[in-house]
């Protein structure tokens, strides 16, 4: 999945030749799942249609402060629009576009929503290859640098002026790599290894039947999701569960018993910076597994039951570095409980559910979690999707390597 995917790209096009070109990139954009809003300038219109971008990027485009043909149409709110962006990337970006984004001369509607807006600024520079070389073009390099703009470089090759040399806008594609690059690198928890356990396990009876729970690892998988959209290298040990990562940078490692997620768990521990116990593991499995299925010969039948391994209490054992943090499910003493176990685990954050919260729980696409830390910290959370739950444990961790 790109980095890009679900964020809000604000293109400004300006009028030079390769504007032809962000037909191209706002397909590629969108290709990569975010969403598009195109501002022109007046003088850009000559080179794309307007048409062309709108039905491309999904969106209106915007030229003007406000329609002048249509008396009831709205004003272009420049703030609102820079407020909405993720990131701005004016492309392609002329000596005249640059020159006004340094002085802050602001007669169009692009210059007026870069001055507003709050987010990263790239820009394509395009233009003739002395234009790009001018000490006049240079100078506006270095103030855009000093303001935090992002340069995205021209390629060299030919113009359409018929030289040849530096000064061609960057091909749409190299843009969206050298994007994508730059927020990849900027994620706050690349370069950190997370282990995330998820969904139920199955401790068989026989070849035929086993015990297991109503986890659907919904939580686990999101958990997992929500860490390495924010970069980190993401194993998640699942048991049994329909479910995939939407993001495929995730190594799965199927596993179906509390005794192949525990050999799983330890088998990567050592390597890892951080683990989650989203699972609901069994705690008890079959003492004797029947080789053969068992017949319905008796009346009653009675399975001896033993303890499984507690996989996060194991790991609390050997933790070295590794942040912890472990769930609890719980229906009376809630917090006391999960203080408890805090400490008998060995964990740095613990995620409480009640069961007495509705919402919260298994099969359920919400959850209500309280956060206890180490110290005892207590931070209930109000009601949410478990893909923002999922959102707000990864944002603990990104806030204690902050
Ligand atoms: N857990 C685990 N291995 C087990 C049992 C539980 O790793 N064999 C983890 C779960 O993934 C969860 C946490 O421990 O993160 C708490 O599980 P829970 O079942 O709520 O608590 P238990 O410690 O099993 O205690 P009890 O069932 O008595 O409440």
């Amino acid at each position: 999945m790109s980095v890009l995917s679900g964020k809000k790209v604000i293109l400004g096009v300006t009028g030079g030749i390769a504007a032809y070109k962000t037909a191209s990139l706002v397909r590629l954009f969108i290709k990569a799942g975010a969403q598009v809003q195109v501002i022109m300038t007046p003088a850009s219109v000559d080179f794309v249609t307007p048409l062309t971008l709108s039905t491309l990027s999904k969106n209106p485009v915007h030229i003007n402060f406000f329609n002048e043909e249509d008396e009831s149409a709205q004003w272009n709110n420049h703030v609102d629009l820079g407020l909405w962006a993720d990131f701005m990337i004016i492309a392609p970006a002329t000596a005249n576009t640059m020159s006004k984004m340094v002085n802050g001369n602001c007669d169009n509607l692009l210059i007026a929503t870069y001055l507003s807006a709050k987010c990263p600024v790239y820009y394509a520079p395009a233009m003739d290859l002395d234009m790009y070389k001018h000490p006049s073009t240079l100078s506006s390099f270095e103030a855009l640098k000093h303001f935090g703009n992002i340069m995205i470089p021209a390629e060299n090759g030919e113009l359409a002026s018929g030289l040849s040399g530096e000064g061609r806008m960057a091909e749409p594609e190299n843009i969206i790599a050298f994007i994508e690059k730059d927020l990849e690198s900027k994620l706050p928890l690349r370069g950190k290894k997370i282990l995330v356990t998820a969904g139920p396990t199955y401790e068989a009876i026989d070849p035929v039947r086993f015990i297991g729970n109503h986890s659907t690892g919904k939580m686990g998988y999101d958990i997992a999701d929500a860490a390495a959209n924010m970069g980190a290298e993401v194993v998640l040990i699942s048991g049994p569960t329909h479910l995939k990562p939407k993001n495929d940078a995730v190594t799965v490692v199927r596993i179906s018993s509390a005794e192949e997620m525990y050999t799983a768990c330890h088998e990567y521990f050592d390597s890892v910076d951080v683990a989650i116990a989203a699972a609901a593991v069994a705690d008890y499995r079959p003492k004797n597994v029947a080789a053969q299925k068992i017949k319905k010969n008796d009346a009653s039948f009675t399975i001896e039951l033993e303890k499984t391994k507690d996989i996060l209490a194991s790991l609390g054992q050997i933790k070295k570095k590794q942040l912890l943090i472990g769930f609890a499910l719980e229906t009376e003493n809630e917090i006391e409980h999960a203080k408890q176990k805090i400490q008998k685990k060995n964990l740095d954050l613990i995620v409480l559910n009640s069961l007495n919260d509705s919402g919260a729980g298994f099969g359920k696409p919400t959850n209500k979690v309280t956060f206890i830390d180490k110290n005892f910290v207590i931070e209930p959370q109000e009601l949410k999707s478990k893909e923002e739950v999922a959102v707000d444990i990864v944002n603990k961790i990104v806030s204690h390597y902050a």
